[in-house]
């Protein structure tokens, strides 16, 4: 029996204990920081896509499993230490994902009223980290600058009315804000043209059928150099993004009260303002044939009062773990991490810490495998794994208790789900999302 601790109940992690319970021979506790599980399946999906969201039923089936423990609300690196972890665990399984966003780096970023997708995303998805009373949506304009599939689901949330959103679990804060709000005018900014955009054609024709809001894009922004021609060419996904895009393009507009402008060519060089965001100063920028887009001596200033930086998310070291601080990554080789280019028996990463921010929720099912593989072969090697010292299942639950860390365990989370029901029925909603810290933890029973 290996016993092996899963740092991250996102799908990376349940994934690999998925992997770990099918090859039978595991005692498997999955931690997480917050007193929910699911990581960005919960906290990252948009509450406007319950397909996605229904991934969270699979996850839900292998927490289930006897051989499985969910142990809320543990943050390691800060209540307990990965020293303190290799004394009750044969291996250490770090699936800590990319909790913080990448910086643009220009002048301006952090004036009041620049804010990260990362944060934004965050507080509509009711994140204990998001504080409540953090947006007032009173502009009329906003910048969204990058144009992956994180960018789209900010402009359509953006974008939708919140009768629009009541249906989803979102919380009611969220919906009191999205309600009050003044925006009209959403502007998704790429630096580069549009068949360089990392978004998927699904997301992107769903802007489409939004009730609220008219698609804009410009006929001269849809440029294509000779390698944007070969990708076009090679790529069917980017084939039906530029069809989607030229058929905007033509369309008139129906008159909607918002408007999602997609904008191309366009590099942020700095936020304007004094504190506060005024505008965006762009530069026109041209491809270079190569994909890549270079400046031009043309630009303009967009008048804006929020500027959402939707570049990328960002791992986060754990203490006493190496971190590639260039990537924000785990070093690794085949999941087993690598300590001076060395791998370090009994530690290994899966997910986005260690692959970087991309991909979707099925791509972390085929590196937890791989990672999963490595720790079980290294676990039939005579000096594979270090033995864990303290073998007592109850040894990390006894220490987290001698420290006061409340604990929330897969009943704790059943009450909180309880709990977001019975929230949601008492305004006609099927569930509704605690988002509060403290408020979890007293649904889960503390
Ligand atoms: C905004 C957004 C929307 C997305 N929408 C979709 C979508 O619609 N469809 C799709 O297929 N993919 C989507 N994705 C991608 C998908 O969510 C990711 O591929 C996937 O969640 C990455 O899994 P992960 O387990 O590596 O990380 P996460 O899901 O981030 O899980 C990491 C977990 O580790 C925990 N953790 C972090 N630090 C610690 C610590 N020190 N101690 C204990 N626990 C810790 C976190 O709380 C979290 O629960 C989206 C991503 C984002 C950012
Ligand atoms: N529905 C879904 O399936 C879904 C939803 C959300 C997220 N996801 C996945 O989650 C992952 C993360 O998504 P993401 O949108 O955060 O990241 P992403 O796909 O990497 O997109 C980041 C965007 O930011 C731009 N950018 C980066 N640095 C910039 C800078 N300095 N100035 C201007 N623009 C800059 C990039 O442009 P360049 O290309 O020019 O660098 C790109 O357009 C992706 O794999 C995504 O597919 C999936």
């Amino acid at each position: 029996m290996v016993r092996v601790a899963i740092v991250g109940s996102g799908p990376a992690g349940i994934y690999a204990a998925a992997a770990l319970t099918k090859a039978g021979h595991a005692e498997v506790d999955v931690l997480d920081r917050l007193p929910c599980p699911f990581g960005l399946v919960r906290y990252g999906v948009a509450p406007d896509h319950p397909k996605i969201k229904s991934i969270a039923a699979a996850l839900h089936k292998v927490l289930d499993e006897p051989s499985v423990r969910f142990l809320g609300n543990v943050a390691v690196g800060t209540d307990v230490s990965i020293a303190e972890l290799h004394e009750h665990y044969d291996a250490i399984i770090f699936a800590n994902g990319a909790a913080i966003d990448r910086r643009l780096g220009i002048p301006g970023e952090d004036f009041a009223g620049s804010i990260s997708a990362t944060d934004f995303v965050n507080w509509y998805n009711g994140h204990p980290d998001a504080p409540i009373d953090k947006y007032a949506l009173d502009a009329r304009t906003v910048a969204v600058i990058g144009v992956g599939n994180v960018a789209v689901d900010v402009a359509r949330v953006l974008a939708k009315t919140s009768d629009e959103l009541r249906i989803t679990d979102v919380p009611g804060h969220v919906l009191d804000v999205l309600a009050a709000s003044r925006i009209e005018d959403i502007h998704v900014l790429g630096r580069r043209g549009p068949v360089q955009a990392k978004w998927t054609t699904h997301e992107l024709r769903e802007l489409g059928e939004l009730a609220n809001a008219d698609i804009v894009v410009r006929q001269d922004e849809l440029v294509l150099d000779d390698a944007s021609t070969e990708h076009l060419a090679a790529d069917a996904g980017a084939r039906r993004n530029f069809e989607a895009l030229q058929a905007w393009a033509e369309r008139p507009l129906e008159g909607k009260p918002r408007r999602v402008h997609l904008r191309f060519l366009l590099r942020p060089a700095e936020l304007v303002g004094d504190t506060a965001v005024e505008g965006v100063r762009l530069v026109r920028t041209e491809l270079d044939g190569t994909g890549s887009a270079r400046d031009t001596d043309a630009g303009c200033l967009l008048d804006t009062q929020l500027v959402v930086r939707s570049v990328g998310y960002r791992g986060v070291a754990i203490p006493g773990l190496p971190f590639d601080e260039q990537k924000g990554t785990v070093p690794h080789l085949g999941g087993r991490v690598l300590r001076d280019g060395v791998p370090v028996p009994g530690e290994y990463v899966a997910g986005w810490i260690k692959r970087g921010p991309t991909g979707v929720v099925g791509t972390n099912k085929h590196d937890a495998n791989e990672t999963v593989d490595s720790l079980l072969a290294d676990s039939l090697l005579a000096d594979g794994l270090p033995a864990a010292i303290e073998r007592d299942r109850d040894g990390l639950p006894a220490l987290l208790r001698t420290r006061g860390v409340t604990v929330v365990t897969w009943q704790g989370w059943a009450s909180i789900e309880q709990a977001e029901r019975d929230l949601g029925a008492a305004s006609g909603r099927e569930r509704e999302k605690i988002a509060d810290r403290q408020a979890l933890l007293r649904a889960a029973g503390h």
